[in-house]
């Protein structure tokens, strides 16, 4: 009769043990086979099944291991009593209770982006890279080299903040290039910003304390500080960048949070003089600066300013790069410069984290800055982006007209139109992505203030996207114009 509860299929890749264990356990589990049931032997199951004995033996002795069935002395075997509580109809109940989300885990997992209609995976996604720069070729020959030489320690546990050869090759990059003080002892790499940010919101400060942020502003670094716990305090930003004078709440912030070099989303850089202000608001409180350096490598006219983190005295400034848009989001390796004695403590909270960079692309890394391809690398993709972000910016005025203020793009892979006109900036951005685009729209990157308008990445665009793009939004503009064409200030 057992053997009715056993179907075999000899075509199926599943091996024959395995497909008698999972029968039983299956019928087990709901209740077909009560506990204390005799089960046959294992030969004659085996001429039941027509399949060998030890297929049979194998599948009880994994229904034994579970304690799902027992074998006494020469008995046969037989359900257990325990298996009663292997009701297969409950267990997806207690599996649904036991994941529920805590509150962190809910504010870790509430999207920032899905706020701003952009689907993964459109064209002309704000952030992505030029994918088709990446010297594929060169990269998959680095790693194989690295991959053979690489020996010891250091395929290991042994340097969780980072490979050393890398940590030396970035400190000299960043005080040559950006004016860093930096040494290898006080680099961390890490898998991305993103992992810098959450790290560092985590150990630098405690949930309800106050973290000043760029009004509009970054929302990954938004998304990691509300998931810590923190009070968001937005800070308005203008043509010299972000203003601390303006921050209406004075509660002391542990952290604050500016993006220097190319203000995001509107792409500005900071006035020395506001960098000044950010590094005094810090002093007087005894607060940190994050600075985030991205895409200070693809300013398209003139040298970036120095890095604050040189300006400020010492201990004032944390520093974080990426190589997510210098080469691809998809190696994960990011790095930050922190003062000495953060660097070790830090260093052990981000092996308790898991935030670490696979060793093997660091180590490629370090190759392709030591020989100078790194450098050469910079200066094809900044090209790239500079004319595409000059045709997606013309392609826009063209086609918007007085609709919108198209800023000239001074960097980076994207850039922030503002409508002239009241719209629903959501609503634009929600057409022109069902015509397969992923466009941002950019009042959500608002804290207080609503800035209306989208953000529009331009790294990767192919032959006429940008003027398909121009076409779309100019065609949801019209549609979307709510009432009289009014200025925003
Ligand atoms: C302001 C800013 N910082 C950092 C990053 C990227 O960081 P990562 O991919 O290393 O998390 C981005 C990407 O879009 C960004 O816009």
């Amino acid at each position: 009769m057992l053997a009715g509860l056993i179907s075999i299929d000899r075509s199926s890749a599943v091996p024959l043990p395995e497909q008698v264990y999972r029968a039983l356990r299956e019928a087990i589990g709901a209740g077909r086979l009560a506990a204390g049931a005799r089960l046959p032997s294992s030969r004659a199951l085996a001429a039941a099944l027509g399949i060998s004995r030890n297929s049979v033996n194998a599948a009880y002795e994994l229904l034994v291991a579970e304690g799902i069935v027992t074998v006494r002395g020469g008995s046969v075997p037989k359900v257990s009593a325990a298996a009663g509580t292997l009701s297969e109809g409950e267990a997806p109940a207690i599996a649904a209770r036991a994941v529920a989300l805590s509150a962190r885990g809910r504010a870790m997992s509430s999207d920032p982006w899905s706020r701003t209609e952009r689907r993964r995976g459109g064209k002309l996604e704000p952030g992505t890279p030029s994918l088709d720069r990446f010297p594929a070729d060169d990269w998959a020959r680095t790693l194989r080299r690295v991959t053979r030489r690489l020996r010891g320690d250091v395929l290991s546990y042994g340097e969780t903040r980072g490979l050393p050869e890398l940590r030396r090759e970035l400190a000299a990059y960043l005080t040559a290039e950006r004016g860093v003080r930096a040494t290898p002892e006080r680099i961390l790499v890490t898998p991305s910003t993103q992992a810098s940010l959450t790290l560092l919101a985590n150990s630098l400060a405690d949930p309800g304390e106050a973290a000043w942020l760029e009004d509009p502003g970054y929302l990954g670094a938004r998304a990691a500080f509300t998931a810590a716990g923190l009070d968001i305090v937005p800070m308005p930003v203008d043509a010299e960048g972000a203003d601390p004078r303006r921050v209406a709440d004075r509660r002391p912030p542990r952290l604050i949070y500016v993006t220097p070099s190319h203000q995001y989303p509107f792409g500005t850089r900071m006035s020395l003089a506001r960098r000044a202000m950010v590094l005094e608001a810090a002093r007087a409180c005894g607060g940190v600066v994050l600075e985030d350096d991205y895409d200070s490598e693809f300013l398209f006219s003139g040298r970036p300013l120095a890095a604050m983190q040189g300006l400020g005295a010492e201990g004032e400034v944390i520093y974080l790069g990426t190589f997510s848009k210098s080469m691809l989001p998809g190696l994960r390796v990011a790095y930050m410069v922190v003062p000495e004695h953060l660097a070790a403590p830090l260093a052990v909270a981000q092996r308790v984290s898991g935030m670490l960079a696979n060793v093997t692309t660091q180590a490629a890394l370090a190759e392709f800055i030591a020989s100078g391809r790194y450098r050469a690398h910079l200066r094809r993709v900044q090209q790239t982006c500079e004319a595409r972000g000059r045709d997606l910016a013309s392609a826009l005025r063209q086609r918007l007209g007085d609709a919108a203020d198209v800023p000239d793009p001074v960097g980076g892979v994207q850039l922030a139109l503002r409508f002239t006109a009241a719209v629903d900036d959501l609503a634009v951005a929600a057409q022109v992505n069902a015509a397969g685009f992923s466009v941002a729209a950019l009042s959500p990157y608002g804290i207080d203030c609503r800035p209306c308008g989208l953000v529009i990445g331009f790294a990767g665009a192919q032959e006429g996207e940008a003027q398909a793009c121009a076409e779309a939004v100019a065609g949801a503009v019209a549609g979307a114009i709510a009432g009289p064409v009014k200025r925003h200030a």
